[in-house]
């Protein structure tokens, strides 16, 4: 009685749409994925492996959520919205996550064993966000809405993006200065423009310092000045007709 008392107070203190014991009991599936899942669990560890996985299928049917029997799941779990909340066989969620609609802690169907990630307490999230594979979200971490998690997340840090990368951690806000810190399938193409544009800017400063010298040793006459400066201004404004043009 104590744990569905906790479940209740979960959904109330986390999202301020709850407004009374009734629309939480009977308007949020995610409270009763949770509940059914507990029943599947007990039957699990039981032996009863079908009648688990078919009741889980049952509880998917009514509430939009697959949690696999075997799922382990810690105290006051928050499913908000839930439809297509997938939580795989071997995944391990701790005490006071919240986890919005769409969320898949999944496998990256390459491994065997334990293949779905490891969420600690505290851990919140976002819509549509897909965890893949063994890894494990620290301690109060965020996840944002419609992120790919492909790797560990340090406790205490936000990560966004597809794959992600962390925007806050420890309460910092961290800033991705170096195109080698992204690693998605589009990391070489950028290293190799942001390499070239170095590159580009060094011949730049070189021809820049070589002129320099040059008007050092051969300073232009004022004639000589005078004409440069015409063409520039020219060359800007590009509002003349150029012999031959419009004919
Ligand atoms: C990830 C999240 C928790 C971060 O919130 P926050 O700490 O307030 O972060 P900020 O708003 O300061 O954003 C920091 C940067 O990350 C970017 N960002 C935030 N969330 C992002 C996301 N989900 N995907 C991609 N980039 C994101 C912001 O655009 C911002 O970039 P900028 O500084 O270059 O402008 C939040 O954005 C989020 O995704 N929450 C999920 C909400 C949800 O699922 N709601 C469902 C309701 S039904």
């Amino acid at each position: 009685m104590g744990r569905l008392a906790e479940d209740i107070r979960a959904v109330r203190e986390r999202d301020p749409a709850a407004r009374s014991l009734m629309e939480v009991l009977l308007c949020y599936p995610g409270l009763h994925a949770v509940w059914g899942h507990r029943l599947t669990h007990a039957m699990w560890g039981a032996g009863l492996r079908f009648p688990a996985r078919f009741v889980s299928q049952v509880v998917r049917l009514l509430t939009g959520i697959e949690i696999h029997p075997a799922a382990q799941l810690g105290h006051r779990l928050f499913i908000d919205h839930g439809m297509g909340v997938v939580i795989g066989e071997t995944a391990i969620v701790g005490d006071d996550v919240t986890l919005y609609q769409s969320v898949t802690l999944g496998g990256t169907g390459k491994e065997r064993g334990k293949r779905h990630p490891t969420l600690c307490d505290g851990v919140f999230v976002g819509n549509n966000a897909n965890i893949l594979g063994d890894i494990t979200i620290g301690e109060n971490s965020r996840v944002g809405a419609g992120s790919v998690v492909l790797q560990d997340v340090p406790p205490n840090s936000t990560v966004v993006g597809v794959p992600t990368h962390i925007i806050y951690r420890e309460g910092k806000r961290v800033l991705i200065t170096d195109p080698r810190e992204v690693k998605d399938p589009l990391s070489d193409a950028v290293i190799a423009v942001s390499q070239r544009v170095e590159e580009l800017e060094a011949q730049v400063r070189e021809l820049r310092g070589e002129q320099a010298r040059i008007h050092e040793q051969h300073p232009l006459t004022a004639e000589e000045l005078e004409r440069l400066r015409y063409r520039q201004e020219r060359n800007q404004r590009r509002d003349y007709v150029q012999m031959g043009e419009g004919i």
